[in-house]
């Protein structure tokens, strides 16, 4: 049962600054809607109880935009009005369900996954980068009925332009499982063009096991002297862990560089 995500949130957002150098990024409205509350919103339709943010002190600004309840309170008080209502009741069910820990160096991804640790409670959780928007089909419950039929981790995959590939961690895909998924012989943490296995690239999209959490003890930093949650896992796959790479049939929608981020708004109002 999968029933806890985890959100990595202490990125320091370079590709956005200069509006990151005082701002979440994870708060910037999409289409008028914080981008964390999409992947909150898929989290809830796909069947998740808790979810822990993994932040910093210097992104608290998203801690406290769960935690403003006398303030809504007091403006209820003043003013009968049914939209600030409804808003406050929404903040209200996404703050019951998160726990947050910290992290307030950032050394990678891996790293922050760490943190996590004490709080996880069944073999297997969700892992969903919140740069990573997947619309029109909720892509952690599909992937969640992968992980239910096969016992197995399953990360998302697209695939993307040869040039790219350095851009991404990288699929080696082994035997065909059916359409939609193939198991994962290989994954590199952002190859040159020459060593890339594949263009078929990982989505932020994770089922993981936890026995991560030991490789992650013991893990070495790796490109750009950052932990990366890429190299944990390639390690669990060569000690033969099930790994499938399930081809999700949402859009995907980058949000972490300035233009993915404005091309998401047009995205997501058109859609
Ligand atoms: P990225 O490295 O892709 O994004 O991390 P970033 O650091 O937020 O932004 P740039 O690259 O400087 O523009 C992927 C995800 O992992 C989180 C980030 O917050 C992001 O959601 N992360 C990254 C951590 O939580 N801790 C880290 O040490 C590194």
């Amino acid at each position: 049962m999968i029933k806890q995500a985890i959100i990595p949130l202490a990125g320091l957002g370079t590709r956005l600054l200069p509006l990151t150098s005082v701002f979440a990024k994870e708060l910037l409205p999409i289409n008028g809607k914080p981008g964390i509350e999409y992947i909150l919103d898929e989290c809830i339709e796909a069947g998740i109880k808790e979810v822990v943010f993994i932040i910093s002190q210097k992104k608290k600004m998203i801690k406290d935009y769960f935690y403003k309840d006398s303030f809504y309170k007091n403006l209820i008080k003043k003013k009968k009005d049914s939209r600030i209502n409804k808003e406050y009741k929404k903040i209200l069910r996404y703050k019951k369900m998160i726990k947050f820990v910290y992290q307030n160096k950032p050394l990678g991804t891996g790293d922050a996954v760490l943190k996590t640790q004490k709080l996880i409670k069944n073999n297997f959780f969700l892992m969903l980068l919140p740069d990573d928007l997947i619309i029109k089909q909720n892509c952690s419950k599909s992937m969640i009925q992968v992980h239910n039929r096969y016992k197995s981790s399953v990360m998302a995959s697209l695939k993307v332009n040869k040039k790219d590939v350095s851009r991404w961690g990288i699929y080696k895909l082994g035997k065909k499982i059916n359409k939609k998924n193939y198991l994962i012989n290989d994954v590199v943490e952002k190859p040159s063009i020459n060593r890339a296995p594949s263009n078929k690239a990982v989505i932020g999209r994770y089922i993981l096991p936890k026995k991560i959490f030991t490789k992650l003890l013991n893990q070495k930093p790796g490109k750009g002297g950052e932990i990366h949650i890429t190299d944990a896992i390639q390690s669990l796959i060569k000690d033969e862990n099930k790994f499938i790479a399930h081809n999700f049939s949402g859009k995907y929608l980058d949000c972490g560089s300035m233009h993915g981020y404005i091309n998401s708004n047009l995205e997501i109002f058109k859609s």
